[in-house]
């Protein structure tokens, strides 16, 4: 049962291993006293709210974590990776990483770990509000992706994925948060201020538009696509927008830039990895 096991976090006072922790505090999933959290300057800020705050056991020797919890999480920077100085044996836990661009196989061997659940996530994780795509290596077993599947849904919604490719894609698609909607969202207010709406009120409307429309979405049956297809029969003045949107090269657009996010981080974690 993942609520019996210590959690630790190498990494945990940064900005996706803190949202971490704080999503996994808030869902219950695990207490202060099973929460471990290393760094190197055992800065503790982010933390003052926690309640019962002096039960998690902050720490600088990633070993000493290591050796204490039942899963383990690694958020440090990619070209931080390769120092993390730490020695997994088998009777250890299972390690999940979050790190951008490295690898399964390059995890196993810089930390003597088999058993390595390959991750992507968000600090949308503070909010239990990230998505959490992973994948697994060889060695994973039943019980451990059960352990991840638990884990990650704590802090929003997960699912397994194919290959490590699909982990990379991820890192653009969902990896920054809001990213590509407050793109969206921006150009809306734009559009509305050039109306003559007063840009507060622009700001406002949107944002709640935003809102309403990501709960919506969240919890509606229909997919994304079935939705315009609903507004566009509609017939409304929503599907005037929409057919002239569909016209124009707004979804190429769309791809061109995700297509770019994409190979953005491969090279930024390729230049980050070279410094190893
Ligand atoms: N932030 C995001 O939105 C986001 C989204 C998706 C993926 N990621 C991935 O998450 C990872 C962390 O990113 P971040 O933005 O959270 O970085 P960050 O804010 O710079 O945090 C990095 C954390 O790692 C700690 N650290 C560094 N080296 C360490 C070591 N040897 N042992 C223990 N702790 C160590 C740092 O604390 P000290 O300096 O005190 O050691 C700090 O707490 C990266 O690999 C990134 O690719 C981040």
């Amino acid at each position: 049962m993942i609520s019996e096991l210590c959690i630790g976090i190498i990494g945990g006072t940064g900005q996706l291993g803190a949202a971490i922790a704080h999503g996994l505090l808030r869902s219950g999933l695990v207490s202060p006293e099973k929460l471990w959290i290393s760094s190197r300057s055992n800065n503790r800020t982010g933390f003052e709210s926690v309640e019962s705050k002096a039960a998690i056991q902050f720490t600088t020797c990633n070993q000493d974590l290591i050796d204490h919890c039942g899963i383990v999480i690694i958020a440090v920077p990619p070209g931080l990776s390769a120092a993390l100085d730490i020695n997994v044996k088998p009777h250890h836990g299972l390690l999940i990483s979050v790190i951008a661009g490295v690898t399964i196989e390059q995890l196993q061997h810089r930390t003597g770990a088999e058993r390595v659940i390959r991750a992507m996530s968000n600090p949308a994780a503070e909010k239990g509000l990230a998505y959490s795509p992973w994948c697994a290596s060889r060695e994973v077993t039943a019980e451990d992706r059960e352990a991840t599947q638990a884990l990650f849904n704590a802090i929003g919604q997960t699912d397994e994925v194919a290959s490590e490719e699909q982990i990379d894609q991820f890192t653009a698609l969902i990896g920054p948060v809001p990213g590509f909607v407050a793109y969206y969202a921006a150009s809306m207010v734009d559009y509305a201020v050039t109306t003559g709406i007063d840009p507060v009120i622009a700001e406002r409307a949107i944002r709640q538009l935003f809102h309403a429309s990501g709960v919506m979405l969240a919890a509606s049956e229909a997919s994304p696509a079935e939705h315009v297809k609903a507004m566009i029969e509609y017939a409304g003045t929503t599907a005037a927008g929409l057919t002239a949107m569909q016209a124009s090269p707004l979804a190429d657009a769309i791809a061109e830039g995700l297509d770019a996010a994409y190979k953005k981080s491969k090279i930024m974690t390729a230049t980050d990895l070279s410094a190893d």
